[in-house]
C-alpha cells in the first residue's frame, strides 16, 4: 500500500451525530500525512442492504459500523474474520483487495488490550462479574476467555439473555479448547446470578467487575448500573461507557477504594485496531486519545 491514493473511509451509523470516530480516524490520518477521509454516514436500518452494496461501487475501503447494524450486517458481507464469527457481530468492514467485503469485530480485543495495559491485571487469576449480556457483553467475554480468563459471572436485567450469552461462552470456549488441545475446556466456570441476588449478596466475591450496560452514559450521568456493596479494596472496576469519562459507578467505585479502568481506552483501542485493517499503518495512539479527550472536556 503506497499510502499516496486518495481513500474514502466511514461510520454507517444511526443515528450518527455524537460519534467522536470521524474526528479520531481524520486526525490519525492526518498524523501520518495519509490523503485519506473518514466520513460519517447516517444509514436507517432498511437503507442497510444499498448501503453495504454501494461500498464496492463507490471504492469506499472500509467502515465502521455500530448501533443499530452491528449484528444486521453479518449476512451482508462476503467473509467474516473468525472471532467476529465467534461474536456474531461486526463494528469494522475493509474491502480486501479482491474486492470482498470482510468483517471483523476489534471491540473485544480493544476492550482488552486497553485493560491489560492500563490496569495490569493478571487474567488467569481473576474472577470477572460481567454486567449486561449485550453485544458489548458477547465480544468482551470472548476476548476475555481468549486472553485466558477461567471465571465469568453474568448479571442481565433480562436473565433469560445472561443464560444465551453463558451458554454461547462455554461454547466457544469448548470449540476453541478442542481446537488447541483435543478437548473439552474443563476448567472455565461460566455462571448467571440474577440481579436481584447479585444486589443482596454483593460482589465481594469478584476480582474485575466490568460495565457493559449503557447506565451512566451522558446525559443520564447520574445513574448507575449496582450499588457495589461489598467491594474489596483493589478490585479493579472497569466501566465501558466513555461519556463522561468517569462514570458515576466508577467514582462510586473509588471512593470505595477500587482501580478503576475508563471506557475512553476500550474506544481509542478498537479504532486503531480497525485504523491498522484499514491502512496497514500502526495508529498513532496518543494522537487519536488527545483528540479524543479535547473534544469530551
Ligand atoms: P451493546 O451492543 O452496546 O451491548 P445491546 O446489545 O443493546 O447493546 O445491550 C445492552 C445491554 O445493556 C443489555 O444487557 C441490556 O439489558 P437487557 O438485556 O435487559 O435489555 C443492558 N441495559 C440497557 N439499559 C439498561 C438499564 N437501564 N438497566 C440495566 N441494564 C440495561
Amino acid at each position: 500500500m503506497s499510502g499516496s491514493e486518495k481513500q474514502l473511509f466511514g461510520l454507517f451509523a444511526h443515528p450518527v451525530g455524537h460519534s467522536l470516530s470521524p474526528v479520531m480516524h481524520n486526525r490519525a490520518f492526518q498524523a501520518l500525512g495519509l490523503p485519506y477521509h473518514y466520513h460519517p454516514f447516517d444509514v436507517s436500518p432498511q437503507d442497510l442492504p444499498e448501503a453495504v452494496a454501494g461500498l464496492k461501487a463507490l471504492g469506499i475501503k472500509g467502515i465502521n459500523v455500530t448501533i443499530p447494524h452491528k449484528e444486521r450486517i453479518v449476512p451482508l458481507l462476503d467473509e467474516l474474520d473468525p472471532e467476529a464469527k465467534a461474536i456474531g457481530a461486526v463494528n469494522t468492514v475493509v474491502l480486501s483487495k479482491q474486492g470482498r467485503l470482510v468483517g471483523y469485530n476489534t471491540d473485544g480485543a480493544g476492550y482488552v488490550q486497553s485493560l491489560l495495559t492500563e490496569t495490569g491485571v493478571n487474567l488467569e487469576q481473576t474472577r470477572v462479574l460481567l454486567l449486561g449480556a449485550g453485544g458489548a457483553a458477547k465480544a468482551i467475554a470472548i476476548y476475555l476467555i481468549k486472553n485466558g480468563c477461567t471465571s465469568v459471572t453474568i448479571a442481565n436485567r433480562t436473565e433469560q439473555k445472561a443464560e444465551t450469552l453463558a451458554n454461547h461462552i462455554r461454547h466457544y470456549a469448548n470449540a476453541k479448547n478442542r481446537q488447541e488441545t483435543n478437548g473439552p475446556l474443563t476448567s472455565l466456570q461460566v455462571d448467571v446470578l440474577s440481579w436481584t441476588f447479585l444486589e443482596q449478596q454483593g460482589v465481594t466475591d469478584y476480582q474485575l467487575i466490568i460495565n457493559t450496560t449503557p447506565v451512566g452514559m451522558w446525559p443520564h450521568v447520574e445513574q448507575t448500573p449496582l450499588a457495589l456493596q461489598g467491594l474489596k479494596p483493589g478490585t479493579v472496576v472497569s466501566d465501558i461507557v466513555y461519556n463522561p469519562l468517569c462514570t458515576a459507578f466508577l467514582n462510586n467505585a473509588k471512593q470505595l477504594g477500587a482501580t478503576v479502568h475508563q471506557g475512553l481506552g476500550m474506544f481509542i483501542y478498537q479504532g486503531a485496531l480497525a485504523f491498522k485493517l484499514f491502512t496497514g499503518y500502526d495508529a498513532p495512539l496518543d494522537v487519536m486519545r488527545q483528540v479524543v479527550l479535547k473534544q469530551l472536556n
